[in-house]
């Protein structure tokens, strides 16, 4: 990537994460909105800073199949509502157990374990509200939607199913068939289904959808072998979360079983792989191209 382009990615990222905001905003009952407490614990989460890396990757799907897919941001934060809910639970002193997420207090540590639980449920079920609300797609289309999300962040094959397997693991030896089958779930799911419901969104043929499927795919496992990396590399400061504890919990992570230099191999690889996905996109698909290469090269 040349230097104007990594300006102008940086510029599309923060606009994108403002219009994502923006959404959010809208949909999430406001913190004076009784019962207060849910939805400031909500909007604690949510409001942190996240990077929006899975509503953007469905807008910018949406761009490559369409030039002009209205209001395919309330779709898009659909998906930020499951993954923020995904990050609250993960936090919870039963799963991870973690005290530091987007550079905060936890929201257990914050609201009580309780209210984090409940916090968790509710995004999770305000995103399938936002989905059957959404206003410029026909119901068919919605469908559809409801159908991918639910899918993705369900028990066979995705990021519950993952999560499971995350937990299970920490007693088990870390092998590769086990490695890939957990990172494909618990985090590929949702990226593979963000950038499938921006296709879809924006009326993708079946065959732009099964090669958009197909980068999600690469750019979904990508994202978790840098996650695993970042956990190594970098500072709690730097990524606003506790670093290195997955060695501390046993995970099976791909440093763990392939080390740091071959994991940072097999990202590249990955992302290579989600570019020769698009190779039938002409230049509608450069976001996401470039989106690929951010996911891989980010530092936190
Ligand atoms: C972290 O996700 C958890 C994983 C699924 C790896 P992100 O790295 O997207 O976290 P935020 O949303 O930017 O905080
Ligand atoms: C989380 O994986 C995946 C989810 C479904 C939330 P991690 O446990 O590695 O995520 P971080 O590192 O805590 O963000
Ligand atoms: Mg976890
Ligand atoms: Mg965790
Ligand atoms: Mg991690």
């Amino acid at each position: 990537m040349t230097q104007a382009e990594q300006a102008s990615l940086k510029e599309y990222l923060s606009e994108q994460v403002r219009v994502v905001d923006r959404a959010l905003g809208r949909w999430v009952p406001a913190e004076n909105v009784a019962p207060e407490s849910i939805h400031k614990a909500m909007r604690y989460s949510l409001f942190a800073g996240g990077k929006r890396v899975r509503p953007i990757l469905a807008i910018a799907a949406a761009h490559a199949v369409c030039d002009a897919p209205a209001g395919v941001e309330n779709a898009a934060i659909a998906l930020e509502l499951v993954h923020t809910y995904s990050l609250v639970h993960d936090d919870l002193p039963a799963l991870d157990n973690d005290d530091l997420r987007r550079g905060r207090p936890t929201s257990h540590k914050v609201f009580g374990e309780a209210m984090a639980v409940l916090a968790g449920d509710a995004l999770l079920t305000l995103a399938f509200e936002v989905l059957s609300r959404l206003k410029d797609v026909d119901g068919e289309r919605k469908i559809q939607l409801v159908e991918e999300l639910a899918r993705a962040s369900g028990t066979v094959g995705g990021m519950i199913g993952g999560q499971v397997n995350d937990l299970e693991g920490e007693r088990k030896a870390p092998t590769s068939l086990v490695l890939e089958a957990i990172h494909r779930a618990k985090t590929g799911a949702l990226l593979r289904a963000s950038v499938r419901m921006g296709a879809i969104y924006g009326g993708a043929t079946e065959r732009e959808l099964a090669a958009l499927s197909d980068y999600g795919e690469h750019v979904g496992l990508a994202f978790q072998i840098v996650d695993d990396i970042l956990d190594v590399e970098q500072s709690s400061e730097a990524l606003g979360k506790t670093a290195g504890k997955d060695q501390a919990q046993h995970k099976i992570t791909f440093p763990a079983v392939y080390g740091l230099e071959r994991s940072r191999e097999m990202a590249e690889e990955e992302r290579l792989q989600s570019h020769a996905a698009l190779r039938s996109f002409d230049d509608r698909a450069d976001r996401l191209r470039q989106i690929a290469d951010y996911i891989v090269r980010r530092k936190a």
